[in-house]
């Protein structure tokens, strides 16, 4: 069928556009980013070690479930994990938070873009959009971004325990303090629940479950805050990637002796 008359061109070529300014910019951070990212969390979740340092927990291993730490909540490595299979306390808990941004609706967006540039960017040529279909997200293999709801409800979960680090943070030797580590872990759980508190499906699950918004008071509240929280959901995944990250490397630097905590309060 032939465009109509005074209907835009569609874009035919990949990478073609008419657009100036430096859309590539940002795709090409979010690739760099991200690839630092993965490559860094998927070479520490196999280190089973230097993950605490005095009062400080990395977030990559919290909570931890099993393991050699004062922290395990069931004690040492399972008996049943099969001998042949490195263990870390890590790997039982980081595919969480690991699946809850894989599946996020503005990660998708964003990797989708750099990683496969699928489309390259708004308004920008799309690789082989001649006579394909665009399937969307219903089928195989991308249907099973559905599964995002259920890593945010565990990813509620490890919020708390993440609140909690915070306060085991304050317990020095000594009695109750305030580290540069504290103040890190403070700033990393703020941004946490921002990133957790304003994901789509929470609004979802808050007001628009049955298309109906909130009659009671609390109720309203809540999908209003998360709203708010929403509008700068890519603001809080960029900046909790990485507040998250720097308080690894900061516990992990600690604890192998090449940096010293400093003592604020
Ligand atoms: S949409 Fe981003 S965390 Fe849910």
């Amino acid at each position: 069928m032939s465009e109509a008359a005074g209907a835009p061109r569609r874009l035919r070529v990949f990478l073609e556009t008419r657009r100036t300014d430096s859309w590539w910019a940002f795709q090409l951070f979010t690739l760099l980013v991200l690839t630092a990212f993965v490559a860094y969390a998927t070479q520490r979740v196999f280190v089973d070690a230097h993950y605490e340092w005095g009062p400080y927990l990395s977030p990559f291993y919290s909570p931890v479930l099993f393991g050699d730490s004062r922290h395990a909540l069931f004690g040492p490595k399972p008996e049943w994990w099969p001998s042949w299979a490195p263990f870390s306390p890590a790997l039982l808990i980081l595919a969480i938070p690991a699946g809850f941004r894989f599946t996020c609706y503005y990660y998708r967006g964003a990797y989708y873009k750099a990683f496969w540039a699928d489309p390259p960017a708004c308004a920008v040529g799309e690789p082989g959009l001649r006579g394909r279909r665009f399937r969307g997200e219903h089928r195989w293999p991308l249907i099973l971004q559905n599964v995002h709801r259920y890593f945010l409800y565990l990813s509620v979960v490890v919020v708390g325990f993440l609140a909690y680090d915070v306060y085991l943070a304050t317990q020095f030797e000594d009695g109750f303090g305030i580290g540069v580590g504290t103040v890190l872990f403070a700033v990393n759980i703020v941004l946490i629940a921002g990133y957790t508190f304003g994901c789509h499906s929470m609004r979802h699950l808050l007001g628009g479950r049955r298309d109906v918004l909130p009659k009671s008071a609390i109720g309203r509240a809540c999908y209003q805050g998360c709203s708010r929280l929403n509008r700068r959901h890519m603001l809080f995944a960029w900046l909790s990637l990485f507040t998250v990250w720097s308080c690894d490397v900061y516990v992990r630097l600690l604890s192998m002796g090449v940096i010293r905590d400093i003592r604020i309060l």
